[in-house]
């Protein structure tokens, strides 16, 4: 029997403040209609005063570990998988350990954007299967809001705040992670960025001034390129793991644009029944979206045991990636 992780847990939280596509109208020029046209949101979270990431990061671990009947004790690795830290130093994993009282856990941040979480979850999954660590917690968490030019109609509108968390477990068998996959392709980092607040760019007047700290994108170049790979990557997942699209349970993925989302579901033939879609209620968290909304379908009960479940993910860097999951 090989050695594989299992997730044992999932856990999701999003802040109280409800932004909704009519509050926009009245920042920006913008309509409802528009934005329920082109992407599908209508209303995103957004965090209040002083709450941050790691604030996130805690209630949605708490409820994964919950899920998992673990004690914070027992973890191994955390891993938080954020654009949108608390700060550049310390990691927010880190802040997320003191909080947590994770005391035995070795603790890192990854950054593949809207991709991250997928990232992670290959990172995870490869440490386990490696035997370096047998419990990891696996965060995906984004404070969008505070990184969003609310004088660009062209991005505030799409972005929310959220975290989704699951617990990853040692496993023999035939159930758990059956496989990841990493894509990037750096000759297109422009197409969305944050060009502000690095080693580039440090914050200056002028940074300010130009409004480069907060997110760009080039969203119909972007939404070219984000159809066209995410068909071929679902389809060359179930292809290398010889699954067919008609024996996927639940499509799981990253919440974007509802356009991109249906496109990907016709492309394997799949009703939308079969795939989990949230981004009308929390718009685009990055990389907090897809453990949310496997959260959500798997406390519903659409996700059962020996289920075949497909996570996909496209974002910034470019980065996209893929997992399929026997549940
Ligand atoms: N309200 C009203 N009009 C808006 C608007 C808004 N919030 N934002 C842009 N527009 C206008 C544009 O100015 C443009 O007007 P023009 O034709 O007069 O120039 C028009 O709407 C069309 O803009 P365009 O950018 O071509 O729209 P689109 O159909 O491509 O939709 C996105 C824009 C961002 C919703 C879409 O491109 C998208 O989802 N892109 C991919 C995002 C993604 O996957 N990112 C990766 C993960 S983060």
């Amino acid at each position: 029997m090989p050695l594989r992780s299992k997730i044992t847990g999932t856990g999701s939280y999003v802040p109280g403040t409800v932004l909704t596509n009519f509050d926009l109208e009245k920042k920006v020029d913008t309509s409802d209609e528009w934005i329920t046209e082109r992407t599908g949101i209508k209303e995103r979270r957004i965090v209040k005063g002083t709450e941050a990431t790691s604030d996130l990061c805690l209630e949605a671990a708490k409820n994964a570990l919950q899920a998992a009947d673990i004690k914070p004790s027992e973890i191994d690795l955390i891993i938080v998988t954020t654009m949108s830290g608390d700060m550049p130093m310390p990691s927010t994993a880190s802040l997320l350990q003191k909080k947590l009282g994770a005391k035995n856990a070795a603790a890192f941040d990854l950054n593949a954007a809207c991709s991250g979480f997928l990232y992670g979850l290959s990172v995870a999954d490869n440490f386990i299967k490696g035997g370096t660590f047998k419990k990891v917690l696996l965060v995906g968490a984004e404070v969008m809001s505070r990184f969003l030019d609310w004088k660009d109609r062209s991005t505030c509108v799409l972005f929310g705040d959220g975290a989704g968390a699951v617990v990853l477990e040692a496993a023999k068998g035939k159930r758990g992670i059956l496989s990841t996959h990493l894509y990037s392709d750096g000759s297109q980092w422009d197409f969305i960025c944050l060009p502000g607040g690095g080693s580039l760019n440090p914050p200056s007047s002028k940074t300010i001034k130009e409004r480069m700290h907060f997110v760009k994108m080039k969203g119909n170049e972007t939404f070219k390129v984000a159809v066209r790979t995410l068909e071929k990557l679902v389809i060359d997942t179930l292809k290398q793991n010889r699954v067919k699209s008609s024996e996927l349970a639940m499509l799981v993925p990253h919440q974007a644009n509802l356009r991109i989302i249906k496109a990907t579901a016709e492309r394997l033939g799949l009703p939308m029944s079969r795939v989990a879609v949230n981004l009308d209620r929390y718009g685009n968290t990055s990389s907090a979206s897809i453990p949310i909304a496997l959260d959500e379908v798997v406390r519903e009960g659409r996700v059962k045991k020996d289920d075949y479940v497909l996570l996909e993910a496209f974002g910034a860097g470019l980065t996209w990636a893929s997992a399929l999951i026997r549940w």
